[in-house]
């Protein structure tokens, strides 16, 4: 049986979703640290806090386990803002899981970030071996959990596999506490009000991607044959960048009487540490990751959705 931490989150309810599907009813156990509102359907639901070592065991073994997504993770806004927050939840919670899946012979999925670079590091077209020296407490925890799964999958021989997401842009779940935000809240706003005030400047850019290509490239890694899996930190993997002023130009296109206003707040100072695009030619090489969404193609679906969404609310 599968079991997905943090799954009422950004990423959790779409992959979840995607794995009901491809496995049938009941294969999925979701978790969180407390039930979601509405159930969706196919798949079992527990409680977890991954902060706690015998409560991921408990979960793992009684469950019988054999595939762990671990995706419990504070985001790099709320994990500045509560930094020891962000070091229990990400650090610890990537050990104790960890533990359990050595214990248990689990495979593990981690997602890490862009976030685990910083200032120092290449900011265009940033290599996968590079300079890693974040900014923020996030960045931190990423890098941390990144040498934690590398330490598990050479010491231990373990079937740790991750990827290095950047923002990811979806419908189903808005992202909480993420510096990446803007790129949702923009299509909210503009469908709901016409006009956005954006926490970034104009011309910030940064490293996108839309969710059903975020979903597949977890899909694509875990799929993958163990032997070909050649990066044991994680993978650089990259769709397309654009400015916040690209994208309201490409909402625009759509909405004509969208306005974009721009005020910079503290996260514009973590956005301006990260890469602006990725070199992720090693996912493409190694497991073979390919996205499918260009910009324009994810602003019309992206509209689509939000736009039925919103209207079913
Ligand atoms: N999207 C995340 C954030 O903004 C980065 O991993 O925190």
């Amino acid at each position: 049986m599968i079991l997905i931490t943090g799954a009422n989150g950004q990423i959790g309810i779409d992959l979840a979703d995607a794995l009901v599907e491809r496995l049938g009813e009941g294969e999925v156990l979701v978790t969180d640290l407390r039930s979601p509102e509405s159930l969706r359907p196919g798949r079992k639901y527990d409680v977890l806090d991954v902060t706690y070592m015998e409560s991921v065991e408990k979960i793992v073994g009684s469950y019988k386990i054999d595939t762990i997504y671990h995706l419990a993770g504070i985001l790099s806004a709320t994990g500045q803002r509560h930094p020891e927050l962000a070091w229990n939840v990400n650090v610890n919670g990537v050990r104790n899981v960890l533990e359990a899946a050595r214990k248990y012979n689990c495979r593990v999925f981690w997602p890490s970030s862009i976030a685990v670079f910083g200032p120092t590091t290449p900011k265009v077209n940033t290599p996968q071996e590079t300079v890693t020296e974040p900014g923020t407490m996030y960045g931190a925890t990423k890098v941390t959990g990144e040498l934690l799964c590398k330490f598990h999958a050479d010491h231990h021989q373990m079937d740790i596999r991750s990827v290095r997401f950047p923002g990811i842009i979806s419908y189903s779940t808005p992202p909480g506490g993420g510096t990446t935000d803007w790129a949702v809240d923009m299509f909210f706003q503009a469908v709901n009000h016409g006009s956005y005030t954006c926490f970034v400047t104009e011309e910030t850019r940064m490293p996108m991607m839309y969710m059903p290509d975020a979903v597949q490239s977890i899909l694509d890694i875990m799929d993958y044959e163990n032997d070909g899996i050649t990066v044991r930190t994680s993978y650089n993997l990259a769709a397309f960048s654009f400015s916040a002023g690209e994208l309201a130009a490409a909402i625009r296109r759509h909405i004509p009487h969208f306005k974009c206003f721009y005020e910079p707040d503290f996260r514009q100072a973590i956005a301006d540490s990260w890469p602006s695009s990725i070199d992720d030619s090693r996912a493409r090489h190694d497991w073979k990751w390919q996205p499918h969404y260009s910009l324009e193609a994810m602003v019309s679906d992206m509209l689509i959705h939000v736009r039925a969404k919103i209207a079913t609310s």
